[in-house]
């Protein structure tokens, strides 16, 4: 290691590195599919998935910047290159079967964001609470883009019932007319239409 005038004790740093450069691994690898999403999506979604899909890969290329630095702030080496992420990342292969794009890097944002949480909890185990903080804006970063991937796949009109779900969608800011179409269809058992 380093020296460092940082005050954060050396067997603290030291935890620390192993940690961070274990989940820059993971990030790097992660980094590698948002790309590889962005390049091969298709479909009729195929503009907004590709661009929203490279919104995530410059995301994501920010968190492992983060990672790598404070892996050299700490006194330590970030490594991260090709090799070195082959034979550490904890991550697994990103794999497109019939369900497609969005719900291969759905899979890969959760399993990342499950990493990234657990680190805020081991970051603060090892005393380190720069770290556990860097991890907690990194998770809630991948929240966020989890969500806005796997909206993709989720009913429109709500989450457990969707013809429940369809009527009471209708009632929301639908105005007078929707309301009392969907307050007849509930009456008359005909099927709500999602509005
Ligand atoms: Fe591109």
């Amino acid at each position: 290691m380093y020296q460092t005038k940082n005050d954060l004790a050396e067997s603290i740093r030291a935890n620390a590195i192993v940690l961070l450069n274990s989940r820059l691994a993971d990030c790097v690898d992660l980094q590698t599919q948002t790309k590889q999403a962005h390049w091969n999506v298709k479909g009729l979604n195929f503009i907004a998935l590709h661009k929203l899909f490279d919104e995530i890969n410059e995301s994501v290329e920010d968190y492992v910047d983060d990672i790598a630095e404070r892996v050299v702030q700490l006194g330590g080496v970030a490594e991260g290159t090709a090799r070195v992420v082959a034979t550490r990342s904890s991550m697994p292969e990103y794999v497109v079967d019939s369900s497609g794009h969005v719900d291969a890097l759905s899979s890969a944002l959760a399993v990342f964001g499950k990493r990234a949480r657990e680190a805020i909890g081991w970051a603060n185990e090892i005393g380190d609470l720069d770290t556990a903080d860097l991890f907690t804006e990194v998770s809630r970063g991948i929240d966020k883009w989890l969500w806005f991937v796997e909206a993709h796949l989720q009913p429109t009109c709500g989450p457990d019932n969707p013809s429940e779900g369809r009527a009471a969608s209708s009632f929301v800011g639908a105005g007078n007319q929707s309301t009392l179409a969907a307050s007849h269809a509930m009456r008359s058992n005909e099927p709500a239409v999602c509005t």
